[in-house]
């Protein structure tokens, strides 16, 4: 048995020079494996006469142990290399520059509805808002739309599983919760979202609009040309802007027009206004042969459309990024 030394200096040289987990546990069946070196070792040592069977087990049995050691120590080894090379792999560089904070900015419909908001609170109005899941009565009845009344189909309302609520088609109900909590003089306008099954490149299913509403003793259609005059001539910045009143039907004025503003030598629609029904302030108990005054509805995106040059209403809703950002 003096070759056992040689052996196992073969071996641990072996482990020593092997990088990988497999080739490792391949070179260990050569040495501890069934049909191994050790193996066939042990069939000699029952060979050997019984007074040497001690010392040369002793000695194969420390070889064994050796050869075991320094398999499980080169399978630590391999282990922790393996281990380093993926921390250095996934480690970060706390020192690197950062790529810089996504500063985040105003929707445009946004900033045209501060501006808006700004403007006309300039003139005086208050800013109210209202719900955007609204009754029968609110969204049609209060304002002179009772049931079965043709204007209801102009609307393409949402209407709410049951029956009973619908998206608002309009900021018009705005106007009666406002009024059945505030006693005239009412000055507001209020912005918000609508819903109407409607869409192409001018028309969303989900749209804004600006309700204003003024009612006082002595409001007349001459104040709602003024006021609507002067804010969008403030809006564009256009002192030559020209609007005009194109007579039209709502239920819940009376008369009532489509605004219109000049855009080059077009007429382009922003809205409707007329002079609020009397049927709209008896609804919620104010005396309307003491009051009256206007109401308009504007259109706050095609507004934006406008002032920026978009031609597609939808861009607005689709959240492109290369859109968007190009407002800020
Ligand atoms: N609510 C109307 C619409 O959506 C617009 C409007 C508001 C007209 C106020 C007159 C007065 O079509």
């Amino acid at each position: 048995m003096q070759d056992v030394d040689a052996i196992v200096q073969e071996a641990l040289a072996l482990f020593a020079g092997i990088a990988d987990a497999d080739e490792l546990e391949r070179a260990k069946a050569r040495y501890l494996g069934k049909s191994g070196v050790l193996a066939e070792l042990n069939k000699g040592l029952g060979r050997l006469p019984p007074a040497e069977r001690p010392v040369t087990g002793s000695r194969f049995n420390a070889a064994k142990d050796r050869i075991e050691t320094a398999l499980a120590e080169q399978r630590e080894r391999i282990q922790a290399r393996k281990l380093e090379a993926r921390l250095a792999e996934e480690a970060l560089d706390v020192t690197l520059p950062g790529r810089g904070l996504g500063v985040g900015g105003l929707h445009p419909v946004t900033r045209t509805m501060q501006r808006i908001e700004t403007l006309f609170r300039s003139l005086g109005f208050e800013v109210a808002h209202g719900p955007e899941i609204e009754t029968d009565y609110y969204n049609f009845t209060a304002l002179n739309q009772p049931e079965n009344h043709p204007a209801r189909s102009m609307h393409d309302t949402f209407y709410l599983a049951g029956g009973k609520h619908l998206l608002r088609t309009h900021t018009s109900p705005i106007q009666i919760h406002y009024m059945e909590t505030h006693r005239p003089p009412v000055k507001l306008i209020a912005p918000g979202r609508v819903y109407r099954v409607d869409s192409d490149a001018t028309h969303s299913p989900m749209f804004h609009q600006v309700e204003g509403l003024w009612i006082d003793e002595r409001v007349t259609f001459a104040n709602l040309k003024g006021v609507l005059i002067d804010f969008l001539r403030h809006f564009f910045e256009r002192e030559d802007l020209e609007v005009r009143f194109r007579p039209s039907f709502f239920p819940f004025t009376e008369p009532s027009a489509e605004i219109d503003m000049s855009f080059g030598d077009a007429w382009l629609e922003i809205g409707g206004a007329g002079m609020v029904h009397p049927n709209v302030l008896r609804n919620v108990n104010v005396d309307s042969e003491r009051y009256q005054g206007f109401a308009f509805g504007l259109g706050p995106d095609r507004l934006t459309m406008l002032r920026y040059g978009v031609n597609d209403l939808r861009l607005f809703f689709e959240n492109d990024l290369r859109f968007l950002k190009q407002f800020n």
